[in-house]
Formats: C-alpha cells, sequence, structure tokens
C-alpha cells in the first residue's frame, strides 16, 4: 500500500475564536492523526501529551501494532509467520533491508555475520575490570559504545554498503559481547565465536561451552533461541526505540545510539520486565503466597507493586507475542521434562488476573515479558541475562529504525516543549541575605 502523505480530511480548531485548519494524516492501515507541525506557529499554543500517549513521533514503514485485535506485523509479515518459518537472521535482514532475503542474499548476510563476529582484542580486557556481579546490561551497553572507538563511525554520505556493513558488525558483535559478559559475571574464560556455527548456534556456544565440558547446541534450543529471539526483533515506536531514533535525531553515532537504546530498555516497566517478572516469581514461591494475595496487591493503590508481565500501553488484548511465548514455554519444559513451580504460579496468576474486573476493566494482559523469562530459565540462562537477550533481538529493530529515521527528511532534532510551572521574574538574592 502507498506510504505517500494522504489528506483524506480536516479537522477544525478554535483557539481564542481564531479557527485553524489541521490536516489528518491517514495510516496505510487506516488509523489517522492530526498534523500539528504549524500548532504553535498558527495558535500559539503547543499539544501537551505527558509520555507521548497520542503522539505519532514519524512516519515509519517497519512495524504495525494493532492492539485492539493483538495484531503485530514486521514489514507487513505476521509475527506468528515469521516465528514459526523464519530464522533470525533472516528475520533481522528483512527489518534491515526490507525485505526477506533471498537464499543468496541470506548466505552473503551469514557470511558477513560470521566474518564480523570477533571482537577487537583490546576490548577483551575491558570485560575483566568490572566489578563481580556487575550486571550484563550494563557492561553491554559500555561495550557498544566503546565500539564507537575501535571501529569507524558513518557519516551522513556513508554509502549504503558501509552502512549494511556496520550495521551487520553491530549485530554480529552485540552476540559476542552479550555471551563475553555472562562469562565474566560467571568468572569463566571467554568463547570466541567460529565460523563453523550459525548465528543463534554461535551465541549458545559461547555462553555454555567451557574447556572443562564439552557443549554441543542442541538443535531444539538453537530453533527456541531464533524463535525467542524473532518475538523481540521490532514493536515500532517502544521506548528504547524512541530514544535510538531521538539519540540520532542529534547527529550521535550508530553506537552512541544503540547504546542509549540498551539503557532505555534496562528499565523494569520495558524489558528489564522479563527480569522481574521471575524475581516476582521467585518471591511468591518464596514467601507461600496465593494467587489472591498478589492479586490483590497489584491492585491496591497505596501498594507500589504491580503485576510484572501484565499491561502494555498499545495492547487492549492479549499480546500475540505473549501468545506465543506461553505456547513455547509449555513446549520447552515438556520437551525437557522440566517441572518449574514458578511456572505453575504464573498460570495461576494469569488466571486469576484474567477473571478480575480490575484487570478486565483496564484491559491488562499478559505481555511478552510474562512467559519469556521462564523459557529462558528452562534454557539454563540466569535471570540477569534476560534482558541482555531481549537487546539482542531487538537490535534489528532499533537499527532500521536508526537507518529510516537518518533518511527521513521531515525529521529534524527531536526536542520536545514543555508547561513551565516554575516561579516567574525572581530578583538575586545574595547570599548574607537569604533566610
Ligand atoms: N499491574 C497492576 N495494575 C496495572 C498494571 C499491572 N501490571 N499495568 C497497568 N496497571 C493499571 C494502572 O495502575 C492504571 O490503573 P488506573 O487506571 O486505576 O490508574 C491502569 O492499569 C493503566 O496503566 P498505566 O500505567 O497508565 O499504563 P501505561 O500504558 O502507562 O503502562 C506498562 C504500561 C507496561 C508500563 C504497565 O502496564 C506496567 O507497568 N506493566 C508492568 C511492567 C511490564 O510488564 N512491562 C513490560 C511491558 S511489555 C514489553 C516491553 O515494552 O518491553
Amino acid at each position: 500500500m502507498s506510504e505517500k502523505k494522504r489528506k483524506t480530511d480536516k479537522a477544525h480548531l478554535v483557539v481564542d475564536g481564531k479557527t485553524v485548519e489541521l490536516a489528518v494524516l491517514e495510516s496505510s492501515m487506516g488509523e489517522r492523526a492530526l498534523e500539528l507541525g504549524r500548532l504553535k506557529a498558527e495558535t500559539g499554543c503547543f499539544a501537551f501529551d505527558p509520555a507521548m500517549a497520542n503522539t505519532a513521533v514519524c512516519r515509519s514503514s517497519i512495524t504495525y501494532v494493532n492492539g485492539e485485535k493483538g495484531i503485530l506485523l514486521l514489514r507487513g509479515y505476521p509475527i506468528e509467520d515469521l516465528a514459526e518459518r523464519c530464522s533470525f537472521v533472516e528475520v533481522a535482514y528483512l527489518l534491515i533491508h526490507g525485505g526477506l532475503p533471498t537464499m543468496e542474499q541470506s548466505m552473503r548476510f551469514s557470511r558477513l555475520l560470521n566474518i564480523h563476529s570477533m571482537l577487537h582484542e583490546d576490548m577483551r580486557s575491558f570485560f575483566g575490570n568490572y566489578p563481580e556481579g556487575a550486571h550484563p546490561m550494563a557492561v553491554l551497553s559500555a561495550m557498544v559504545v566503546s565500539l564507537s572507538s575501535f571501529y569507524p563511525e558513518l557519516r551522513l554520505e556513508n554509502t549504503q554498503e558501509e552502512t549494511d556493513i556496520t550495521a551487520t558488525r553491530l549485530l554480529s558483535k552485540l552476540r559476542t559481547i552479550a555471551a563475553f559478559s555472562y562469562k565474566k559475571s560467571v568468572g569463566e574464560p571467554y568463547v570466541y565465536p567460529s565460523h563453523k556455527y550459525s548465528y543463534c548456534e554461535n551465541f549458545l556456544n559461547m555462553m555454555f561451552s567451557s574447556p572443562v565440558s564439552m557443549y554441543k547446541a542442541d538443535a531444539y534450543d538453537v530453533a527456541l533461541m531464533n524463535k525467542l529471539l524473532v518475538l523481540h526483533a521490532d514493536h515500532e515506536q517502544n521506548a528504547s526505540t524512541t530514544v535510538v531514533r531521538m539519540v540520532e535525531s542529534t547527529g550521535a553515532n550508530l553506537y552512541a545510539c544503540i547504546s542509549a537504546g540498551i539503557c532505555a530498555l534496562w528499565g523494569n516497566l520495558h524489558g528489564g520486565a522479563n527480569q522481574a517478572v521471575i524475581e516476582m516469581l521467585e518471591k511468591i514461591h518464596r514467601d507461600g503466597l496465593t494467587a489472591d494475595q498478589v492479586i490483590h496487591k497489584a491492585k491496591d493503590k497505596n501498594s507500589r507493586f504491580r503485576l510484572m508481565g501484565f499491561g502494555h500501553r498499545i495492547y487492549k488484548s492479549y499480546d500475540p507475542r505473549a501468545k506465543l511465548a506461553k505456547k513455547m514455554c509449555m513446549a520447552v519444559l515438556k520437551k525437557k521434562k522440566i517441572q518449574d513451580p514458578l511456572v505453575e504460579i504464573a498460570m495461576r496468576l494469569e488466571e486469576r488476573a484474567l477473571n478480575d474486573p480490575y484487570f478486565q476493566d483496564r484491559s491488562l494482559y499478559p505481555n511478552v515479558d510474562f512467559y519469556t523469562g521462564l523459557i529462558y530459565r528452562a534454557m539454563g540462562f540466569p535471570k540477569e541475562m534476560f534482558t541482555v537477550l531481549f537487546a539482542l533481538g531487538r537490535l534489528p529493530g532499533w537499527i532500521a529504525h536508526w537507518q529510516e529515521m537518518r533518511k527521513d527528511p521531515e525529521q529534524r532534532i527531536m526536542r520536545p516543549r514543555q508547561i513551565y510551572t516554575g516561579p516567574q521574574k525572581t530578583a538575586y538574592i545574595p547570599i548574607e541575605e537569604r533566610r
């Protein structure tokens, strides 16, 4: 469908008796937005929209989410099809290049990913200088921005090929950094990437192989890893993607933008929720709390507790990624013959919440983070790595948005306004006269 601006209608706004005409823009899926670019110039007012809940900040052809119907399309393809039929590398290619790769393009992309998988050897010593217990997200973000001192920054006039190489370099190296940060946290020697493995196999090998034990990634785990990364590959203008776009708008380099995105993802309300869900379930298990007690606390407005892994700004129905994750969770437990008490608690909580008017009235359903941590746990990942895995999956989406932003002639430095609530001009008081 055409991406062109289609002004299908006009809206009228009356401010101080003056009528201003606003263009109504329509997305290729039919949502409409009022164009406010000249609002201040024409009315003297600007828009007030805390948390940007009603604000579209760009046009984008990457990802479509319909929160009412629970639809997620990446470049038009349903997430269910991509998770079932594509490798993560194919989906990364789809997001970054705009279409699914041919066999030849896929092989070239995989070859490039292998070529660029090593980290500069000087970077290895950085890992050693973090204190024991350093969170791998802190290491990940710092290492990504450090890449800019080892690898050339991209200028606007860079060719598409140079952009492709930088994007591929980042995709490949993030996986190596993620695995090294884990090895550092458990005090084991780093395992180097190898050309003989596929993207996910390489990652699992760097994570779980050690000099004292033979490790061969199981084909089931490799397929599962691919699916999990695909589930996270993009989700339009979420908080971390918006941060990547905002930092790009200042002219900062790609590594800096992604590093900032990683920091934004870390928060508990965003990607950090996958770790927070497991911590919540562990506490419920440890303290022997019932589902009723937990739901009661989540509804209590005097408590700051929220049911982690529930709710979403956009989804007002079951998050399609959560649906897939729940199925994957049940399948992996069965396959590995694991009985995890935390899974039973999660299912009881879900059932209890979905039947509760508080959650129903607010359309609060499980989101992607509710079941993914339980899958990672069954695969042997420690909970501190969960958000790192989210970042690894989200990277192609961030890169695609960064690229789109750079090429968008409508974009300028992102610089929101505010409603000032401080004092008016105040006379200076010398220190000796202050009371
Ligand atoms: N538990 C209890 N109440 C909740 C929850 C929850 N998890 N989520 C929202 N609410 C309530 C909230 O208190 C508010 O109630 P009221 O109308 O009475 O004030 C209402 O539902 C609307 O919530 P909101 O905070 O205005 O919604 P939001 O769109 O600003 O926040 C959210 C979305 C995801 C931050 C929020 O639902 C939340 O904190 N969830 C738990 C953390 C979480 O799972 N985050 C992962 C999000 S999905 C993956 C990702 O983006 O990384």
